[in-house]
C-alpha cells in the first residue's frame, strides 16, 4: 500500500465500509487502562476509537496524511503522528502496549518487529489481529460477486489461509518473534457488520483493486455494484483473528 496520499474518494469509502473490531479485543492482553499504547497504521481509526475508551494515552502513528485526517477528526485526545512501523518515532521503553489492525502484512516483518521491541517496555504486549471472511454475506450478493469475479484478487496478501482460516507460516516473522517475545496467544472473535446498500458499495469502492482504477472504469463499475443491492440492509459474517504476546522481560 502506498504511503503517501490515495484518491480522496479512498478514505471516506474505508471509514463508511470497513468493518471495525469487537470491544474484547481491547482486553485479550489484560492491560491497566493506565497504560501508554502505541497502534501502528492506525488508519481511519476504527481500533483506535476502541483503544481510547479504555486507555489513558494512546498514540496513533499513520504514514498516510489522507487517513491521518480522518483519524484526528474522529479520535480527539489521541495523539496522531506521522511514522511507520519500520521507523517507530517514539523513544525506547515508551509504551506498555503495541496494537496493529489488518496492516502487519504491510510491514517489513524483521524491521517492524525489531522496532516493536525498542519501543515496548519489558514484559510489554503487541496484539496483532485481522478481520477475515467467515461465511457469506447475508442475503446473498451472488450477482455482486459474479460482476466482480474477473477483477477479484487471487491473493490478498493475507497472512491467513482463507479457506482453513490457518495462519501462514510467515504470519509475522515467527521465527525472529519467537527470539525475542513470549509464546504467541491465538483467539477467534465474532465480529459481525450490518450495512446498508451505500455501506456495502463503500465496502467495495474502498477496496485497491477498485480504489484505484481510472474514473471512467471505477464510476460505471460501482454503479453496477449498487444497481444489484436492493435489500435494506446486508450481514458481514467477520471473524476476528487476534494474535498477542509479551516482549521477554528480560528485554
Ligand atoms: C488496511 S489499512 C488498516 C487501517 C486500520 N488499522 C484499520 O484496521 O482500519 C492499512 C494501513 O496501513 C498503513 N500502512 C501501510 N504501510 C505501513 C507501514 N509500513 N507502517 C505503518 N503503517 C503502514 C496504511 O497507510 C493504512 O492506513
Amino acid at each position: 500500500m502506498a504511503t503517501d496520499e490515495m484518491p480522496g474518494h479512498w478514505y471516506d469509502a474505508y471509514e463508511l465500509g470497513r468493518p471495525g473490531y469487537p470491544a474484547q479485543v481491547v482486553d485479550v492482553a489484560e492491560l491497566a487502562p493506565s497504560a501508554t499504547v502505541l497502534e501502528l497504521a492506525a488508519g481511519s481509526g476504527k481500533l483506535t476509537r476502541r483503544l481510547s475508551s479504555r486507555f489513558a494515552h494512546v498514540v496513533a502513528v499513520e504514514p498516510d496524511r489522507g487517513m491521518r485526517r480522518l483519524l484526528a477528526a474522529g479520535c480527539p485526545g489521541v495523539e496522531a503522528i506521522d511514522g511507520t512501523a519500520e521507523r517507530i518515532p517514539l523513544a525506547d521503553d515508551a509504551v506498555e502496549a503495541v496494537f496493529v489492525a489488518q496492516a502487519f502484512h504491510w510491514f517489513d516483518n524483521e524491521a517492524a518487529l525489531a522496532e516493536i521491541a525498542r519501543v515496548l517496555r519489558p514484559g510489554g504486549a503487541l496484539v496483532v489481529l485481522w478481520n477475515v471472511a467467515n461465511g457469506p454475506v447475508v442475503p446473498s450478493i451472488t450477482a455482486v460477486e459474479e460482476l466482480l469475479a474477473p477483477v477479484w484478487p487471487q491473493d490478498f496478501g493475507l497472512p491467513l489461509d482463507m479457506m482453513s482460516g490457518d495462519w501462514a507460516p510467515n504470519a509475522w516473522s515467527l521465527p525472529f518473534a519467537e527470539r525475542t517475545f513470549d509464546p504467541i496467544c491465538d483467539a477467534r472473535l465474532p465480529n459481525p457488520q450490518t450495512l446498508d446498500p451505500e455501506g456495502l458499495v463503500a465496502f467495495f469502492g474502498s477496496m485497491g483493486w477498485i480504489a484505484n482504477l481510472p474514473d471512467e472504469e471505477r464510476r460505471p463499475l460501482v454503479d453496477a455494484i449498487r444497481s444489484h443491492l436492493t435489500a435494506a440492509e446486508y450481514v458481514l459474517p467477520w471473524q476476528t483473528r487476534v494474535q498477542w504476546t509479551r516482549l521477554e522481560a528480560s528485554q
